[in-house]
């Protein structure tokens, strides 16, 4: 069948998109850029604020009107807010015809081939399957079993001159046991399991045997990575996927006699492992249990890329003890010293969340001074936004008014535009690698007399004689936004990495020129 399938969320879906389309293709199924084209339309969906899942619902009412005028069509909400929404969402919306959560995504085949059945039948058979709730609990081995089957299956075709196809998201752990009190995502992901790390080492050589030469793993708490080796293991004797230990094991020493893996060993595992890799980064950190042994695995290995995401969520004490994040303002900004002493090119960013229960003018106000404190190269904002099922929707009261969120935001925007600003000009000067992923064009900033365009913006020293000039964008290892004039042969160079000389910076990005 012709399928239309469309991501919404974070880096976790994108992945499971991929992984959802290369199961459907190798089943037959065809995939089309448009939706008006597909006889089935999937939306992979995130819950983790209200604004993430209005769009979806938009999505679904042009969905609805399709179905109302006759047309044949399979409309499926996947990821997250099946998940979240299950049966109610079912309700409100008559034109979806299933439903599949994250945990169950090994199981999407099967229900599309039921709906195209029940559709040609003329019945009317509409089927959710959710995870948490159906089987994950009682037989939770099984289900990582045949998740873990999905990202092992992975089937991969780099295509020349994307550098999209030259990246590639590696997952290693899934779900979340951390339960900050406002975020919906462990009761979506489920509960967090750990990868074999054979797996995941697999999986990363096959990736670069395919032509990829980027790999970002991922996991909610990245750095909670912990595999105990010989306890899980499927019925042919091999590793299996396993339950994380919870918080508490990090506060003790590894138990005795067991052989684990941590996150620090996994890293340096598959740098060395895998040496045609160019880059491997990892999203996201969480500010507590960081260890020294990760820092230094970082500093010790050149193609680990200096670049920690770790979300502080507030700079108050008291917010944070409400949001429930085990750790103190205090104690996230000894990890940023400890992250600067040992690898002083590391970049930092981060996400804040303004507006939570509770939030005053002085709690705001401390947010803002960690800002000032840190040199965070970004950090996403967000408004708080309360999820049914979580501990802040049901204990807590939404008290902060729409507008002073609002007003918190952009005091936070324009405060985190400075320390950006600042951090970017301290490169500036130096020569990066830049891993080169698309192409712009861009009007020209000033022209002069004789019609020739005089490129004021630094490092823009060609001259033009058009009013638009293309640009090459790279990153750098520390996730640098690096703007270049593109020369002739740009795209050939899309998906590689090359060396740039920073010439200037702006808040957002790098001025640079290719070496
Ligand atoms: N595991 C990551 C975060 C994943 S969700 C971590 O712990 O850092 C991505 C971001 O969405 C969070 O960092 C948080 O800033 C934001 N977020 C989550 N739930 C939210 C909510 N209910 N309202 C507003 N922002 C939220
Ligand atoms: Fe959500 Fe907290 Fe888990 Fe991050 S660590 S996914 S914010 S519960
Ligand atoms: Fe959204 Fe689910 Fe990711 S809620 S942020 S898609 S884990």
């Amino acid at each position: 069948m012709r399928v239309y399938l469309e991501t919404f969320g974070c880096q976790m879906n994108e992945l499971d998109s991929e992984l959802v389309r290369g199961q459907l293709q190798s089943l037959g199924h065809e995939f089309v850029p448009h939706p008006d084209d597909a006889e089935v339309v999937l939306f992979n969906t995130c819950s983790v604020r209200e604004h993430a899942e209005q769009k979806v619902y938009s999505r679904l009412g042009l969905a609805g009107v399709r179905k109302k005028q006759g047309e044949q069509l399979i409309v499926g909400v996947i990821g997250c807010m099946a998940e979240r929404d299950g049966v109610d969402l079912f309700k409100r919306y008559p034109q979806v015809d299933l439903m599949c959560g994250p945990g169950e995504l090994d199981r999407l085949p099967l229900l599309i081939d039921n709906a195209a059945r029940a559709e040609a039948a003329d019945r009317s058979e509409r089927v959710a399957l959710a995870g948490n709730k159906s089987r994950r609990s009682a037989t939770l081995e099984a289900a990582e079993d045949n998740l873990e089957m999905l990202d092992l299956s992975r089937a991969f075709e780099p295509v020349a001159n994307d550098a999209r196809s030259r990246s590639a998201y590696v997952r290693i752990t899934r779900g979340c046991n951390k339960f900050c009190t406002y975020c919906v995502v462990p009761h979506t992901r489920g509960a967090e399991v750990h990868r074999p790390p054979s797996h995941v080492v697999d999986e990363c050589k096959r990736l670069v045997d395919a032509g990829v030469i980027e790999i970002t793993l991922l996991g909610q708490t990245i750095n909670h990575y912990r595999y105990a080796h010989g306890m899980a293991l499927t019925v042919d004797g091999n590793e299996a996927p396993q339950v994380g230990p919870g918080l508490a094991a990090f506060r003790k020493p590894v138990a005795p006699g067991v052989r684990t893996t941590t996150f620090a060993d996994l890293l340096h595992r598959i740098h060395e492992e895998v040496p045609a890799l160019q880059r491997l980064r990892f999203v996201t950190s969480y500010p507590r249990d960081f260890g020294n042994d990760i820092l230094e695995v970082m500093r010790d290995s050149p193609r680990i890329c200096q670049y920690l995401h770790a979300p502080a969520q507030s700079g108050s004490d008291r917010m944070l003890k409400a949001m429930n994040r085990g750790y103190t303002v205090s104690e996230y900004l000894d990890f940023v010293d400890r992250v600067t002493t040992t690898l002083p090119d590391c970049t930092i960013g981060g996400d804040i969340i303004v507006g939570f229960c509770g939030e005053t003018d002085e709690d705001f106000e401390q947010t803002c001074e960690l800002v000032q404190r840190v040199p965070f190269k970004n950090n996403f904002i967000f408004k708080y936004s309360p999820r049914p099922g979580t501990v802040a929707f049901d204990r807590l009261t939404d008290d902060v008014p729409d507008e002073v969120k609002r007003a918190r935001n952009n005091t936070l925007l324009a405060l985190q535009s400075r320390v950006s600003a600042r951090v970017h000009e301290q490169w500036v000067g130096r020569t990066v690698p830049v891993f080169l992923e698309d192409l712009r064009e861009r009007s020209a900033p000033a022209s002069t007399a004789n019609g020739r365009v005089a490129l004021s913006v630094a490092g823009m020293s060609t001259s033009e004689t058009n009013s638009t000039f293309r640009q090459i964008i790279g990153r750098s290892p520390g996730d640098l936004i690096v703007a270049m004039p593109a020369p002739e042969n740009a795209v050939e160079l899309l998906g590689t990495v090359r060396s740039a000389r920073i010439v200037g910076s702006r808040p957002l990005l790098l001025d640079g020129l290719l070496a």
